[in-house]
């Protein structure tokens, strides 16, 4: 048994590189840190677990989110910004399509902005899912858009659009084979856990369904890059000495370019010290739309001197922060 799971690990085509992450903390932007109506999901009433999640993600706070509803104020036609914010559920939409809206008249439906039916309604009233596992509750389908390629698919039917601050990164995923290469959108903004896919699972068993088991799945509170920890994994930092001088790179190891939204900015501070810890030199390095690192491309920052070490400082400055913050604090050996 043991050596076919081995020859399946091998024979499969890619094998999916997962980042390890730890619980989301998003700095406050003036936007509500949740949905507080999570509740009246019917979905909630059984799926507690996931609904709370999801709460806590701009997902479910895109049409709340005061920055929309203030932009769609001077808008001619706001319906052409409801697709992605309120959308109908994705499942039957053609590629390279955006989805359609919901009626924002529906306001009951409006304030769920990208609710559990974008992503899991099926055309026939079905839910869709990663497994398919059997309930008495609903029909569930596994279906392709909520597993391998197609997972990340759906994520790039709203993310691969230029839109006001918004740019569509989504295209840069795609543009450089993230999926061949063994990336995929879930794969780094929602964290594997084992659970149990509902939260109550003595409850069901009234219904007659069978025993729940703990199964694979996602932590639907995403990654976002107004927390400072899962920011800090968009650069790999390396300092080696060059000629009679010293050079920083930072290489993007984002799935997409950083950072992909107006208005944010980055400002790396690099300090070479000698082998005392003394500082010897100092540069900063500013990134945002308009100095933008593509996939896997790499910033230099470069020194006319020799050092032992450098100490990087990175600072984020991100639309509604009070102040820039602070995302990045090492000291790197510089390597020979
Ligand atoms: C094709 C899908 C799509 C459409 C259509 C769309 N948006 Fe968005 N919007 C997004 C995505 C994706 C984000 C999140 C981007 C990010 O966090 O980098 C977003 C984020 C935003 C934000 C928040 C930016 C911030 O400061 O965090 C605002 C404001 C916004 N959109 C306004 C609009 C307006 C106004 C329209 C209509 C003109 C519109 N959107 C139409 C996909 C869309
Ligand atoms: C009455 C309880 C109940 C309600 C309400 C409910 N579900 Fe479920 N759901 C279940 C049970 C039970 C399972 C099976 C869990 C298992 O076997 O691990 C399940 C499974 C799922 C799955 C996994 C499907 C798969 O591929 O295995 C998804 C996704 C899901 N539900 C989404 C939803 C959404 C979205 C809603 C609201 C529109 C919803 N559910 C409403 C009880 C419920
Ligand atoms: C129906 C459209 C839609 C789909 C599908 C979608 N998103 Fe989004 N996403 C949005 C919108 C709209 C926002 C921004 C809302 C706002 O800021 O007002 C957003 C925001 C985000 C953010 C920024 C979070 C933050 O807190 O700053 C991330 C990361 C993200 N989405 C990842 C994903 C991933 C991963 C998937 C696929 C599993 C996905 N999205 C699918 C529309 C979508
Ligand atoms: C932006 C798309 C998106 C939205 C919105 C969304 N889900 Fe999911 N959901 C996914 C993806 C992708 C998976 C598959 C994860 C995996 O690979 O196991 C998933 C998996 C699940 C599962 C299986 C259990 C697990 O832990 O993976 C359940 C149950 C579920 N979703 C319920 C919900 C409910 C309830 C909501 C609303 C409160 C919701 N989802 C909103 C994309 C979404
Ligand atoms: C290898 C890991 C990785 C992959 C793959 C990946 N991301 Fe990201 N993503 C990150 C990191 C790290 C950040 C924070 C850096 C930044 O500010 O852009 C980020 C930022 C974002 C943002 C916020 C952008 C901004 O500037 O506001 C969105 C939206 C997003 N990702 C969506 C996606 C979608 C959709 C996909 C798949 C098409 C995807 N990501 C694939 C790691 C990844």
């Amino acid at each position: 048994m043991r050596s076919w799971i081995l020859l399946a690990a091998l024979t499969l085509p890619c094998a999916r590189e997962d980042w390890k992450l730890e619980a989301v903390r998003p700095l406050a932007d003036g936007r509500p840190v949740e949905n507080d109506k999570w509740h009246e999901l019917s979905c909630a009433g059984c799926h507690e677990n996931v609904a709370r999640e999801w709460a806590r993600t701009t997902h479910a706070t895109a049409w709340l989110d005061p920055r929309y509803q203030e932009e769609l104020k001077d808008k001619r036609k706001p319906e052409a910004c409801h697709n992605c914010h309120i959308p109908q559920p994705l499942s039957g939409f053609e590629p390279g399509t955006k989805p359609k809206p919901r009626d924002a008249a529906q306001a009951a439906v409006a304030h769920m902005g990208v609710d559990c039916n974008a992503c899991h309604l099926g055309t026939q009233g079905e839910i869709l899912g990663p497994v398919g596992a059997q309930t008495k509750a609903h029909a569930s389908k596994k279906s392709a858009l909520l597993t391998e390629e197609g997972q990340s698919q759906l994520c790039i039917a709203c993310h691969a659009t230029n839109v006001g601050p918004v740019i569509g990164i989504a295209k840069d995923f795609v543009e450089t084979s993230q999926w061949e290469k063994g990336k995929s959108c879930v794969g780094c903004h929602m964290q594997a856990i084992e659970r149990e896919f509902v939260s109550d699972p003595a409850s069901h068993e009234k219904n007659g369904d069978p025993a729940y088991v703990k199964r694979a799945g996602r932590s639907h509170e995403l990654q976002t890059p107004r927390d400072p920890g899962f920011l800090a994994r968009a650069f790999e930092v390396s300092a080696s000495a060059a000629g009679a001088g010293t050079r920083v790179t930072l290489r993007n190891a984002c799935g997409h370019r950083v950072p992909g939204l107006i208005g944010r900015e980055f400002e790396i501070e690099a300090e070479l010290l000698d082998a005392q810890g003394r500082s010897v030199d100092k540069q900063t390095l500013v990134l945002d739309h308009t100095r933008s690192l593509g996939v896997d491309e790499e910033a230099a920052i470069e020194f006319s001197k020799t050092g032992a070490k450098v100490r990087l400082r990175g600072l984020h400055q991100s639309p509604g922060f009070e102040k820039r913050a602070l995302f990045l604090e090492i000291e790197i050996p510089v390597a020979r």
